[in-house]
C-alpha cells in the first residue's frame, strides 16, 4: 500500500488552488505576501486620504499630479535592469508642498494614465502605487519631523528636502528589493538596487524637488525654470539608451560574424582535407594514407601527453601533411621507376609547397611548421631545411613517424607491404637518426597498447608482392 507524504499533500492542495486561482500562479505565495503586507497598508491609507481629503489647495495637487503623470508616462528602461523614473521629481515636490491625503492620492492618481498603457502586469502596478504611496509618506514623516525640529532656522528647506528626497529614494528601494527577491529570485546585487549610479540619478531627481518646492512658494513660473535640469538629464538618459540599443545590436553582430566565421574555417578545412584525400587518391597505392597516418599520429600524441590544442594540431596536420603533391605532376607521383635528380627535386618540394598553401589560409598556423618540416630527421639529413633533433617542431617528428609507419605497411609501385612487425623493427633501427627517439618509444608503446587501429574504411589495398 502506498502512502501520501506530507509534501504530495501541500503539491495538491497548491495544485488545486492553482486550478481556482490560475491568477496567483502568477507569482510565488513568498511574493504575494509580502505583495499584501505593501498593498494592504497603502489601500487602508488611501481609504483614509480620499475620506479626509481637503478642500483647499487644489491647484497644486491639480499640476503636480498631471505633471507626475506625464513624467511616469516618459519613464523609460535605460538597461536590463534600470529605469529612468523622472516623476520622482513630482512626488518629492508633493512630499515638500501637499497635506499627506493629497499626497497619497497623487501617488495613485499619477500611475493611471501608465496603468491603462497596460506597460506592466496587473499585479505589478498595484504594488507600483502602495510603494510610492507608503514611501511618500514616509518621506513626509521624516521631512516634518526635520522641519518641526529646526523650525525656521536658515537652511530649514535645504535639511528638510534632503531628508525626504532620501527617505524616498531608501524607502522605494527597501519595498522593491524584497519583492524582487521573492519574485524572481534575485539576490541585492543582482537587482541593482545597490547601484552607485542608479541611486545617484534617482536621488539627484529627488533633490531637484527641492528648488522646485522652495521657488514655488514665490510663484510657479520661477519654479518652472528648475525644471531646466531635469531636460538635460532626460537627454542624456535618451541617449545612453540608444548607446545600449547600439551595444546590444554590435554585440549580436559580432556574435552572428563569429559563428560565420566559425562555419568558414570548419568548411575550408573539410574541404581541404577533401583535397588532401583526393591527392592520396591520384595513387591507388596511397588511397586513404592521410587517414591512417592521422589515426597513427593521435595514438603517438596520446602516449606523449600533449595538450588538446597540440593534438587538435597533430590531427590536422596529419590529414594535410602531403596536401602539396597536388603541386607534383603525375609523371613524377606514380612513376614507376627510379625518379631521376630533377625529379626527386620537384618531389622533395611537397612539404614546402604544402606549408604555403595552409599558410596563405592564415588561419591554420600552427600546421604550417608540421608540414613544412614532416620529411626532417633529428641527423640532419632530412629535407626541406635540413634541421636537426629538437629544433624538428614535435608535431612534424610525430608525423614523420607515423607517415613512415604507414608507408611501409602499404605497397608501393616500387615495392611490396611490409609486415607490421618488420616495419616497427625497420623504425626502431632508425631511432635517433632517422626518426625522433621519443616518437618511436611511444609508437613501440602504442603498437602495445593497441592503439594502432585503423578503421577499415582507411586500411590499405595490400598487394602481393610481385619479384
Ligand atoms: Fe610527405
Amino acid at each position: 500500500m502506498t502512502q501520501v507524504t506530507g509534501t504530495q499533500l501541500r503539491h495538491a492542495a497548491r495544485r488545486t488552488l492553482a486550478d481556482r486561482a490560475p491568477w496567483l500562479s502568477v507569482l510565488p505565495a513568498a511574493a504575494w505576501a509580502w505583495w499584501f503586507v505593501v498593498v494592504a497598508p497603502a489601500t487602508v491609507a488611501l481609504t483614509y486620504a480620499a475620506a479626509r481629503f481637503p478642500s483647499t489647495g487644489w491647484e497644486r495637487f491639480a499640476l503636480l499630479t498631471t505633471a507626475a503623470s506625464i513624467a511616469q508616462l516618459t519613464s523609460m528602461r535605460i538597461t536590463r535592469r534600470r529605469v529612468f523614473h523622472p516623476a520622482i521629481v513630482f512626488v518629492v515636490t508633493g512630499v515638500l508642498l501637499l497635506s499627506p491625503e493629497q499626497l497619497a492620492l497623487m501617488c495613485l492618481l499619477q500611475h493611471f494614465p501608465d496603468w491603462l498603457r497596460q506597460r506592466y502586469s496587473w499585479y505589478v502596478q498595484p504594488f507600483n502605487i502602495a510603494n510610492y504611496v507608503l514611501a511618500s509618506l514616509a518621506a513626509w514623516t521624516a521631512a516634518h519631523a526635520v522641519g518641526s525640529t529646526l523650525g525656521g532656522s536658515t537652511g530649514t528647506m535645504a535639511v528638510t528636502g534632503v531628508a525626504a528626497a532620501s527617505v524616498f529614494v531608501v524607502a522605494n528601494r527597501a519595498l522593491l528589493a524584497p519583492m524582487l527577491r521573492l519574485a524572481r529570485g534575485l539576490s541585492l546585487r543582482a537587482t541593482a538596487l545597490l547601484d552607485l549610479e542608479d541611486v545617484t540619478l534617482e536621488l539627484v531627481l529627488a533633490l531637484m524637488a527641492v528648488p522646485l518646492a522652495a521657488l514655488w512658494r514665490d510663484g510657479l513660473e520661477l519654479a518652472l525654470l528648475a525644471l531646466a535640469p531635469l531636460t538635460l538629464i532626460h537627454m542624456a538618459q535618451r541617449a545612453m539608451h540608444r548607446l545600449e540599443l547600439a551595444s546590444g545590436t554590435i554585440s549580436a553582430q559580432n556574435e552572428h560574424l563569429e559563428e560565420a566565421n566559425r562555419l568558414i574555417v570548419q568548411r575550408s578545412t573539410a574541404a581541404l582535407e577533401a583535397l588532401s584525400a583526393t591527392v592520396d587518391a591520384r595513387d591507388t597505392y596511397t588511397a586513404g594514407h592521410s587517414k591512417r597516418v592521422r589515426v597513427y599520429a593521435l595514438a603517438l600524441s596520446g602516449e606523449l601527453a600533449l595538450s588538446d590544442a597540440e593534438v587538435e594540431a597533430v590531427g590536422q596536420a596529419a590529414l594535410l601533411h602531403d596536401i602539396g603533391k597536388i603541386a607534383v605532376p603525375d609523371s613524377v607521383l606514380l612513376k614507376e621507376g627510379e625518379l631521376t635528380a630533377v625529379e626527386w627535386m620537384v618531389m622533395k618540394s611537397h612539404p614546402a609547397e604544402g606549408a604555403r598553401i595552409i599558410e596563405r589560409l592564415g588561419y591554420l598556423d600552427e600546421v604550417v611548421p608540421a608540414i613544412r618540416h614532416h620529411h626532417e630527421r633529428p641527423d640532419g639529413r632530412g629535407y626541406p631545411a635540413g634541421l636537426r633533433g629538437g629544433e624538428i617542431p614535435l608535431v612534424a617528428r610525430i608525423i614523420h613517424v607515423a607517415d613512415a609507419l604507414d608507408s611501409m605497411t602499404t605497397s608501393r609501385v616500387y615495392r611490396a607491404a611490409m609486415s607490421r612487425e618488420a616495419a616497427f623493427a625497420e623504425i626502431a633501427r632508425a631511432r635517433g637518426t632517422d626518426f625522433c627517439s621519443d616518437c618511436v618509444d611511444a609508437l613501440m608503446r602504442a603498437a602495445a597498447s593497441g592503439a594502432l587501429v585503423v578503421e577499415a574504411a582507411a586500411r590499405p589495398i595490400l598487394r602481393v608482392a610481385s619479384l
